[in-house]
């Protein structure tokens, strides 16, 4: 089988490492990057340390109106898969680089697979919902990592080609916890010991773009007791600069660059607490038993809500006051999401799947 895996932003890396080199050990993946985050702190540095195999395409797409950059990518991919004939293409998570593989690939007629299906925030101005639903309706095979994902699809309509499996950050995280622990020094770097700081994060362009929003999060954090170690997003320090909070934001707070995966994943195995709009970094904080702060109104992930480790806390200031100095305890810890083996799953079920659709090809 040949399968056209499309990646281009940050959290794309990461799922897609779990299933690359799988896919390669019983096929051919032709690995495209959208150029949709293209800094070495955003991109290169993913590719290095979860040893991605380098990509076959980078179309170069940087960032643009969000019309404009799904235009491009759209057709920049057209050539590609006409010039590479997969029989499926693989798509992750809900960035503007999803939603134009979905379309690129249902219009080509091929076997369209997404994972991480089945999401919704019920939030329709946020982007990536809007980027979701559409590619799961477009989708021939949807992977979902949570029963809750099983069930949004059929609401929906959506039955054919559904699959549990499991969540791949999951897997991702328990090779890079331990891994993390040998290897990074971010600790000593930042001069902060185990349980003596907070992490935060911040990209979600309803924070970001909104002043009032941005400022109400910079002053929730500037309240903690403990030091606030804050990697910002380029988005987010360029907003930052504009809206005249720099300043403020590097008094109160411990701003760094965007980490790589494994120093991040060692701040966020080690941090007290983590406040984030990110999806990822709410789901990863649950498996390193981290409780998390959401600085948005609602989640897709609403699991790790519904136990107890992750609060929904807006963009409020006072909110995220009370949950920073509060001792609140998680009511459970459920494993929604998987055993660890999500990747071998999707691998597997795109061998039958396209064993079934062409009983010709080897697979
Ligand atoms: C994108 C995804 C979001 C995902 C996030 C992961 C969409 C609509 N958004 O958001 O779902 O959670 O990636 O991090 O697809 N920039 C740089 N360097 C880069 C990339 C971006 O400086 O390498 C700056 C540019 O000013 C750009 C801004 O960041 O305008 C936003 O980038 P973009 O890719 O459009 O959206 P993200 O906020 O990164
Ligand atoms: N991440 C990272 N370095 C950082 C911030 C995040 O490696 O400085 C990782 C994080 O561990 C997770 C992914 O990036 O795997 C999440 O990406 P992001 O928050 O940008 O996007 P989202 O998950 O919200 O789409």
């Amino acid at each position: 089988m040949r399968v056209c895996s499309i990646v281009g932003a940050r959290p794309q890396f990461v799922k897609a490492a779990v299933i690359s080199r799988k896919l390669r050990e019983v096929g051919e993946e032709v690995l495209v990057h959208t150029g949709q985050h293209y800094d070495e702190e955003l991109s290169g540095v993913f590719f290095d340390e979860l040893d991605i195999p380098e990509p076959e395409y980078n179309l170069g797409v940087q960032s643009d109106t969000h019309g404009r950059q799904t235009a491009a990518m759209i057709a920049a991919l057209e050539p590609i898969l006409e010039e590479t004939e997969p029989d499926a293409i693989l798509l992750y998570g809900d960035t503007n680089s999803t939603l134009a593989g979905a379309i690129v690939g249902s219009k080509r007629d091929l076997t369209v697979a997404h994972v991480e299906a089945g999401l919704r925030s019920d939030n329709w101005e946020m982007p990536e919902e809007v980027n979701r639903v559409l590619t799961d309706h477009a989708s021939s095979l949807c992977f979902a990592p949570s029963r809750t994902a099983v069930t949004n699809l059929a609401e929906e309509g959506i039955t054919d080609g559904v699959h549990w499996t499991g969540d791949v950050m999951y897997d991702a995280i328990l090779d890079a916890r331990e891994r993390s622990r040998r290897r990074s020094t971010i600790l000593e770097e930042l001069d902060v010991a185990e349980e003596s700081f907070v992490l935060a994060t911040v990209h979600r362009a309803s924070n970001t773009d909104d002043p009032e929003n941005l400022a109400a999060i910079i002053d929730g954090l500037s309240d903690a007791s403990l030091p606030v170690v804050f990697p910002a997003h380029p988005r987010t320090a360029s907003r930052l600069r504009e809206f005249d909070l720099w300043d403020r934001a590097t008094r109160d707070l411990r701003v760094i660059d965007p980490q790589g995966y494994l120093d991040f994943v060692r701040l966020l195995d080690a941090t007290e607490r983590v406040a984030t709009d990110s999806g990822g970094v709410q789901k990863e904080a649950f498996f390193l038993s981290t409780r998390c702060l959401t600085l948005r109104e609602e989640t897709e992930w609403t699991e790790t809500v519904d136990c107890g480790w992750n609060r929904l806390v807006g963009p409020n200031a006072r909110s995220i006051h009370e949950s920073l100095h509060e001792d609140w305890e998680p009511e459970s810890s459920p494993h929604p999401y998987g055993d660890g083996a999500a990747g071998r799953r999707i691998v597997r079920l795109l061998q039958e799947r396209l064993a079934v659709a062409d009983p010709e090809r080897r697979v």
